[in-house]
């Protein structure tokens, strides 16, 4: 039996149209905003109506196709030259999570040898879907290797939402506690509320308590308490972007979680799809961090909490150094050393 059926989809594609559950209303109200050109997709990923790095990508792809969808020429050059712009608009809507990129440049080049302009399209479209519809597999088979790494009665820790909602279905980072619920195993989560905009506070702990998986909600700053004081058996996050030697970008405050897991002697598992890995970068010192906006930081929703015109710093991820992870979970398997020796290889395997 499935825990997943409580959890709304993220993204329904309904052939003409793409409905995106606005996650920004969550917990509080299920809506879904219905984007019908690549700007209103751009729009809900900026403003983080969808988001975790998986479900951007695909929500990236089906706004490409929104976009091209419209192109009038016949002249394949034109189209492509157009459809270079809008992948251009649709990465730069957040920089850091790789998977939109990688999302994009799979159709472009996937439909780079299409005869026709109409031929393009399709292909695109039929890509895009093809992608949305092979992460709920490849979610779950990352779920299935993070479950071999834990046990029934596991008390796990995560950080930010890397759930059902960031993907098509099961998540990355929560995909071995759905499973784990699906087996009939006692598991338990807790979950830090991630600020400033408290993704685990808002969707992590509702899309727990929704598959009835116990869960206890922290502030960020009790995670040394937490891990002098009760038992937590692994700590899993998910990744907006793994360089070729481990390096991870992943939710502002992934970082000191490493740190204090690291000082406890807690495995830190970082849990990932192959999109999520971008071997063309070394090390994580070249990852760009994707600064937001301020009223984040000196405002909670419409309530100012920060005097006028204070200083303000907003990076919306951190990165942690690969020593600080005991192992990249994929759906591939799980590395725990020699990260660009086997990242390589199951690049050249594809
Ligand atoms: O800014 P967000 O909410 O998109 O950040 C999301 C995260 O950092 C997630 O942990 C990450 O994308 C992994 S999602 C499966």
């Amino acid at each position: 039996m499935t825990t997943l059926q409580q959890i709304p989809e993220s993204l329904q594609w309904n052939g003409e149209t793409l409905n995106i559950l606005d996650q920004t209303k969550l917990p509080l109200e299920i809506v879904y905003i219905e984007a019908t050109s690549l700007q209103d997709v751009r729009e809900a990923i900026v403003k983080l109506q969808v988001r975790g790095a998986p479900a951007i990508g695909l929500a990236a792809a089906y706004g490409l196709y929104l976009g091209v969808r419209d192109i009038e020429t016949d002249k394949i050059e034109e189209f492509r030259e157009q459809s270079r712009r809008f992948a251009d608009e649709l990465i730069s809507a957040r920089p850091t999570a790789v998977n939109l990129a990688w999302a994009v440049e799979k159709l472009l080049q996937l439909s780079s040898d299409a005869q026709s302009v109409a031929e393009a399209k399709f292909i695109i479209m039929e890509e895009a879907i093809k992608l949305h519809l092979a992460d709920e597999a490849t979610c779950k088979e990352i779920g299935e290797n993070a479950l071999t790494l834990l046990h029934d009665g596991a008390a796990v820790l995560t950080h930010c939402n890397a759930g059902s909602i960031a993907t098509s279905r099961y998540g990355t980072a929560l995909a071995p506690l759905h499973l784990a619920k699906e087996k009939g195993w006692e598991i338990s989560a807790f979950a830090t509320e991630t600020r400033p905009v408290f993704q685990g506070a808002r969707l992590t702990s509702w899309e727990l308590k929704q598959s009835g998986i116990p869960v206890t909600l922290l502030t960020d700053n009790m995670v040394g308490y937490l891990l002098q004081n009760k038992k937590v058996d692994a700590i899993i996050v998910g990744a907006d972007r793994i360089t070729a030697n481990g390096d991870t970008a992943n939710k502002i405050g992934t970082l000191q979680l490493a740190i204090l897991a690291n000082y406890y002697q807690i495995p830190f598992y970082v849990a990932a799809p192959l999109s999520t890995i971008d071997i063309s970068i070394e090390t994580g010192k070249e990852i760009v961090i994707e600064q937001r906006d301020r009223s984040e930081v000196t405002n909670i929703g419409d309530l100012q909490i920060a005097p006028d015109g204070i200083d303000v710093l907003n990076p919306a991820f951190d990165v942690t150094p690969n020593e600080l992870i005991t192992a990249i979970i994929t759906e591939n398997g799980i590395v725990t050393s020699n990260y660009r020796e086997t990242f390589l290889r199951w690049g050249n395997e594809e």
